[in-house]
Formats: structure tokens, sequence, C-alpha cells
């Protein structure tokens, strides 16, 4: 694990959109990594969020990579716009994109790191074939749609046997889980070798502000490490 950088992503759907900016610039002080953004399409997931042109806000207000998690359907038709937009990284559905490898390599050919998410029912071993063309892998630990969810810890055994077989074929990938991050939830994501943790609520949700909340949750991650 030494040679991942273990990160906290801010997930910006539990963030006050009315101080939008303020909210990133001090979650970015307190040591924030990669800001997540969930795009939502209201048929993939049942809610609607957000598009290309938050993304742009998002990318001048700070110079911190964005992860961009679209939760849609023909994810493809809309590679182009989010990285014109300053996506870093753009992530799609394995569940949504019949056409994975080549979305894939759209992302990349669009100057993007290439991303593949996985929802709760399916297995790690789906991404075997095409690993290669993969840069970051999201295992959602809830079902994608909504911030605030549960943690699911059965997804766990599925972190530890990506993580395996990305050591194994010595490919450099990030491994993220999205979803129910907190305190608590912190210590067996990182042991099952999970190395960015996106997390929404548990920061901007914060009864002592993302300030606290970020330090809090830095001495949780520093603390799974040494243990
Ligand atoms: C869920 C999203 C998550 C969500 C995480 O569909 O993909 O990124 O915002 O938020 P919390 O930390 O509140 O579970
Ligand atoms: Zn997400």
């Amino acid at each position: 694990m030494s040679s991942y950088t273990l990160m906290i992503a801010p997930s910006l759907l539990a963030a006050d959109f009315t101080r939008l900016g303020d909210q990133i610039r001090e979650a970015a002080d307190a040591g924030a990594g990669w800001f997540h953004i969930d795009v939502m399409d209201g048929r993939f997931v049942p809610n609607i969020t957000m598009g290309p042109f938050i993304v742009e806000a998002v990318r001048r207000a700070t110079d911190n990579p964005l992860d961009v998690h679209l939760m849609m359907f023909e994810p493809e038709r809309y590679v182009q716009a989010f990285a014109n937009a300053g996506a870093t990284t753009i992530s799609v559905h394995y569940e949504a994109s019949p056409n994975l490898h080549r979305t894939l390599q759209l992302i990349r050919e669009a100057g993007c790191r290439a991303g593949v998410a996985i929802n709760p029912h399916t297995p790690a071993n789906a991404l075997e074939a095409i690993l290669s063309m993969i840069d970051v892998i999201n295992v959602m630990t809830v079902n994608p749609g909504f911030g605030g969810q549960t943690f699911m810890s059965e997804m766990m055994p599925k972190v530890a046997q990506l993580r395996a077989l990305t050591l194994d074929r010595h490919q450099h990938i990030d491994i993220e889980v999205d979803g129910g991050i907190n305190p608590e939830t912190i210590p067996a994501a990182i042991q099952a070798g999970a190395n960015v943790l996106i997390i929404g609520t548990a920061i901007f949700s914060h009864p002592g502000g993302i300030t606290t909340a970020m330090h809090e949750l830095s001495q949780y991650l520093d603390e799974a490490v040494t243990d």
C-alpha cells in the first residue's frame, strides 16, 4: 500500500451550494485531495444533480484534481463535455456501459484518467479483462443515487480482491470507496486496500464545520495506517 496516496476526496453532493466556492477552499486548505462530483441523470439513478456547468465552476474554485462520477446511461455522449469542463478523472458505471472498453478509451483520449464505478451487485472480477484500461476503480459502498446512506461493510472483500489484482498485475490503480464513509468505517476501508475515501455527509454536515471534520477524519486515516 505504501506506493498509494491515501486521501480524502470530499463529495460535493453534501456541500452547501449557496457557498460552494468557500466550502471547496476550506476543505482544500484542510488537506482535501480530489474533489468528487456526483453527476446523476434521473434514469440510471432516481436523482438529478449537476452537469458540466458545475464542474467548470468547481474548476475555477480549486487547483485540486476533480473526480467526476457519472451515474448516467450512455456516459460516452458526455465524456468530451466533462473533459472540457476540467475533469481530471471521469468514472462511468460498469452497469451503464455496454461498450465499456471503448468508453474508457474515449476518456483517456480526452486527456482524463479513466475510472469505472461498480454497484454493490457487481463482482470484482467483472473488471479483470479490461484492467489495463482502468486508472481508478470506485467500489460503491451504498446504492448510488443519494448521499447520507449507510456503509455496506460486505463490499470490503471486493475491495481486497481488487487491490490484490492490481498488485498482482503491477498496475497503479486508485481504489475508491464511495458512500457512508466516516470515522467508524474508515479503518475497514483502508484495511481492505482502498486509498481514496470519498466523503460527503461526514464533512459537510459535521456540526463542528468542514475544517474540524477534515482534521478529525485525517486523524482516523493516520491511525488506520499505523494500526
Ligand atoms: C452516492 C454518491 C456518493 C455520495 C457520498 O451516489 O456517489 O459520492 O455523495 O456521500 P456520503 O458520504 O454522504 O455517503
Ligand atoms: Zn460518488
